[in-house]
């Protein structure tokens, strides 16, 4: 199939402007240039710009839709309540975003007669393994255009390209740091921390500046797995999650700097600052440690970097997914309550944790007089609990000499034969 009109996942940078232009003339399509805002740019991107811009590289159509809440309801908080963390750290800031960006893609394209959707990912990253699996999962029938891929263009290239198109760029010719951001955080690659040894320039943080001193309180209340307040102030999720992200951030505290395993086969020095998610996480996993009965605890510790990987992986359309969501789900049914933060700079730490279906019981942990434990029902408990380590200790272990030199007397060669030797199957 030759495509005829195509859905870009725009963002208003160059590689995705100079993409407009290159798809008109290169496969001869019309291209309608769709940004979806996630919350980039700390929550502050300017719609009319970016319409504008695609205009002028040549789109037919272009439109920005506002998709935060969707992002924060549908997206966040489900990698919330599974806790997930990719390789136990990075909270998959953009390993979020592409689903939901790929899920409007296929939705204009299908309000717009498209036959194909575009994206501006390279072949060496994760991004366009999460487009094109999503898009292969929500609309087979598209084809999937990724046009940086393919045109083999240096970053001089482009913007060369650019120039010579007339198409509107604020890019410069260093080389500069390749940025994806929205509510759940911010990656910051390449430049020189393309050398794993090096340490990051301090300008490439700008969600976690250091600038507050007084230690604080930040109080976050959780209803269901899902956070409602900070503070006890009642919040929307888009604001939970700013306001969290400011308070957090202005500590200086939620920077990841890591060599993580991309999925198709590259280590990849990452850095990220995630004061929001982590935060939030923090409080989450902490709330969990009194309002889950322990067995589902463990296995959903066991679930969660299983749930990680299938989203860095780009399998967020999946059926395993789904069925991950459905266990965590119920799991969340009495993670509601409180949990208390202490900030102070450069760090972050639970104080403080209550709920109204807590679990923990004062009367069983208690050692003083309002002690309801039963201490008699623990020694048999303990006898059992053990007995099949003290029997093994005893026939083949370290407590065998023991045994045997108490067994030194007469009876014991029978006693053998009787357990291991020919005299055993008559006895
Ligand atoms: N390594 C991270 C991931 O795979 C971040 C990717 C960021 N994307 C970017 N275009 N800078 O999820």
């Amino acid at each position: 199939m030759v495509a005829k009109r195509v859905v870009l996942a725009y963002s208003g940078g160059l590689d995705t402007s100079v993409a407009v232009r290159w798809l008109i003339e290169q496969q001869h399509v019309e291209v309608i240039a769709l940004a979806v805002d996630v919350g980039q740019d700390g929550g502050s991107i300017d719609q009319a710009a970016i319409v504008e811009r695609a205009k002028a590289a040549g789109a037919v159509e272009a439109a920005v839709v506002d998709a935060r809440e969707e992002f924060a309801g549908e997206y966040c908080v489900p990698a919330l309540k599974a806790n997930a963390l990719y390789e136990g750290r990075y909270p998959l800031v953009s390993a979020l975003s592409r689903p939901l960006i790929v899920k409007h893609l296929v939705q204009a394209a299908h309000e717009h007669g498209a036959d194909a959707v575009a994206h501006g990912c390279t072949g060496k990253g994760n991004d366009q393994v999460r487009f094109e699996v999503s898009t292969r999962a929500l609309d087979p029938s598209l084809e999937v255009l990724a046009p940086v891929r393919s045109w083999g263009m240096t970053r001089e290239q482009s913007i060369l390209y650019a120039y010579d198109h007339g198409i509107p760029i604020t890019a410069t010719k260093e080389k500069v740091y390749s940025i994806d951001d929205n509510l759940w955080g911010r990656a910051i690659e390449c430049g020189e921390m393309e050398d794993p040894w090096a340490v990051p320039p301090p300008g490439v943080w700008s969600l976690t500046r250091p600038g507050a001193t007084e230690p604080r309180d930040l109080v976050i209340g959780f209803e269901h797995g899902v956070p409602v307040s900070v503070d006890g102030r009642a919040l929307g999720l888009v604001d939970v999650i700013e306001t969290v992200g400011r308070a957090v951030g202005s500590y200086g505290w939620g920077r990841l700097d890591m060599v993580e395993n991309r999925r198709v086969g590259i280590k990849s020095r990452e850095t990220y600052e995630c004061p929001a998610s982590l935060a939030l996480i923090l409080a989450h996993s902490d709330l969990e440690s009194i309002t889950l009965e322990r067995d589902l605890a463990r296995e959903k510790a066991r679930l969660e970097p299983r749930y990680a990987e299938l989203v860095y992986d780009g399998l967020w359309f999946s059926p395993l997914k789904q069925a991950l969501d459905a266990f965590v789900d119920t799991s969340q049914q009495h993670v509601t309550g409180e949990v208390r933060l202490r900030l102070e700079p450069n760090s972050c730490t639970v104080t403080g944790r209550r709920s109204p279906d807590s679990l923990y019981d004062y009367g069983l942990a208690t050692y003083d007089d309002a002690d309801s434990f039963n201490h008699e029902d623990s020694a048999g408990f303990v006898r059992l609990w053990g007995l099949s380590v003290e029997t093994w200790s005893a026939r083949q272990g370290p407590g065998r000499e023991a045994t045997w030199s108490a067994r030194q007397g007469p009876g014991r060669e029978k006693e053998w034969s009787a357990r291991q030797g020919p005299g055993r199957e008559p006895t």
